[in-house]
């Protein structure tokens, strides 16, 4: 087993590129929250802690904190941020309220003989964001970096093992960051080079064998990348006690269900058991006059659930669930530690209270899209379906604004079919995370034909992200958008108008509900 790195999770919002930065140092690394610190410890045996930062200040009594026994364990240990806040404030350091909040790119000096800095200028610029700061660090402690409005922006106790940073190094706008955390790995914590993408899934196929051992699993397969990785997984784990049940709910791209079972179904190129479950009418009539998007996410979550348990109890003894949740998923859902839920990602947030299985397996759950990309890689995966852009659980019922009604899946299924070939014809599609149209329920006054209509207005998106938590919209070529547009006009029948999404997320989402 890999040599592991614990990071300690307070709520910040970076918790999981911190553990992304250690893994991209060729270290295994996983998130725990701060309630089970000392259990995970004392189970996992880490090389090295790390304290997430986070929105609370240190010094209140009912901020989340830790005791003081986790830093005598003779494990080092890397507080950022807030977790550099809380290192000094339980070892006997001061914390106070800053009299002005440093946020930004912030010029950073650092004392290069530190083992944290090796390799890092002495003048670096570094991302901050706090409010509280490091009035005198802990008894033991030397300062080893500072900015103009910040005496303490590091500090280190290097004979205990103990280094805090106020600034964040896992953002990419720390300049040398990666450095600084690869420096804490290896330098500090002395690990290897020793975990790679396919170790990853090496272990994962181990640990899922281990777990499922003869039992019966239900893969909640949808033919987008995750699920396609998360069921490959499992095919490679356990075999033919795998079945995938692919739940046609009627809300796909089109021509998507052929496509999907002439992969995995029978006569494809994996020995999986595929059910194909054709329940367009039961969503549609479950969705019939529902506008509310959260509702509408929480409907299909629950009904694809719904419909698993019917399967399961067919096949009968159905023990483990495995869904393809990823990181940001969970993020986004308000589970990944104390951040807030912007939407109920199905998979995550939709889910019921009572599900009917002994487990759901989620093997996916710590990595970003561009991971699971690599780890799809890793198991052989044709290339077309790893790279495929990503498409949401609820599918084109989050693209249709407002009521969904089979017209007007009908219409968004064939102005994004003709969007994407338009786009990919024109090579467009190179660098963007997704394109797709959407429709919107507005409904104005065109011409055509020397006749008035009053018909819908298509929406089309093309957003460029690499992690999908943050995404720019994309500026296509006029000339693609103007082909698109006149050939959704000509093509589907009720649309007489085309826009085009400008925004970035934030402040939008990529997807419209
Ligand atoms: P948003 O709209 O939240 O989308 O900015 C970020 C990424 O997540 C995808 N997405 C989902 N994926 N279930 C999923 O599996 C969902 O409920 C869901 N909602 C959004 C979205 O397509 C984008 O890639």
């Amino acid at each position: 087993m890999a040599q592991t790195i614990l990071v300690v999770d307070f709520g910040g919002q970076y918790n999981q590129l911190i553990a992304r930065r250690v893994r991209e140092s060729c270290v295994y690394s996983e998130i725990v929250s701060y309630k089970k610190a000392f259990e995970a410890v004392r189970e996992k045996k880490p090389a090295g802690i790390i304290l997430t930062g986070g929105p609370n200040s240190a010094y209140l009594p009912d901020s989340p904190t830790i005791g003081r026994e986790l830093f005598e364990m003779g494990v080092p240990v890397l507080g950022i941020c807030y977790g550099a806040q809380l290192m000094s404030h339980v070892l006997g350091g001061k914390v106070s309220r800053a009299a002005e909040r440093e946020y930004g790119k912030t010029e950073v000096f650092v004392n290069t003989s530190s083992k944290l800095f090796q390799g890092v200028s002495e003048s670096t610029i570094c991302w901050m964001s706090h409010n509280d700061y490091i009035e005198a660090p802990a008894p033991g402690f030397v300062v080893t970096a500072h900015t103009a409005g910040c005496p303490v922006a590091a500090a280190e106790d290097a004979a205990r093992g103990l280094y805090l940073v106020q600034f964040h190094p896992e953002v990419l706008h720390t300049q040398q960051g990666a450095l600084m955390l690869a420096n804490f790995v290896h330098n500090v914590c002395g690990c290897g080079f020793d975990w790679k993408m396919d170790s990853f899934v090496e272990d994962t196929v181990a640990a899922l064998r281990a777990k499922i051992g003869d039992g019966k699993v239900l893969c909640a397969l949808s033919g987008g990348v995750d699920s396609s990785v998360a069921a490959v997984m499992l095919a490679k784990a356990v075999g033919k006690q795998l079945t995938c049940v692919f739940v046609d709910h009627g809300l796909l791209r089109q021509d998507e269900g052929d496509q999907v079972e002439s992969v995995f179904g029978p006569g494809g190129p994996y020995d999986l058991n595929f059910i194909r479950v054709n329940a367009q009418q039961r969503f549609y009539g479950k969705l019939a006059g529902v506008e509310e998007p959260e509702r509408k996410r929480k409907i299909i979550g629950e009904e694809f659930i719904r419909v698993f348990e019917e399967e399961a109890r067919k096949i009968g003894a159905v023990d483990f669930l495995v869904q393809g949740t990823i990181y940001p998923d969970v993020v986004e859902s308000g589970l990944g530690g104390e951040s807030a839920v912007i939407k109920s990602h199905h998979n995550v947030g939709g889910l019921p209270a009572c599900v009917d299985f002994k487990e759901i397996v989620e093997p996916l759950r710590d990595l970003f899209k561009d991971e699971v990309r690599q780890a799809g890689r890793e198991l052989g995966i044709p290339e077309y379906l790893v790279s495929r852009q990503p498409f949401p659980g609820p599918g084109l019922a989050v693209r249709i604004i407002g009521a969904v009604t089979p017209e007007k899946v009908k219409i968004v299924q064939q102005a994004d079919a003709i969007y994407r070939e338009e786009v990919e014809a024109a090579g467009a599609h190179k660098g963007l995370g997704q394109y797709f149209a959407a429709l919107t329920n507005m409904r104005s006054v065109g011409v055509m034909g020397d006749e008035r209509t009053y018909d819908y207005a298509v929406a089309l998106r093309a957003v460029a992200t690499a992690d999908f938590m943050t995404a720019e919209a994309a500026a296509l070529p006029w000339e693609v958008l103007a082909r698109a547009t006149s050939r959704i006009v000509n093509e589907v029948p009720h649309v007489n108008r085309v826009l085009y999404d400008c925004t970035g997320k934030p402040p939008a989402t990529v997807e419209f509900e």
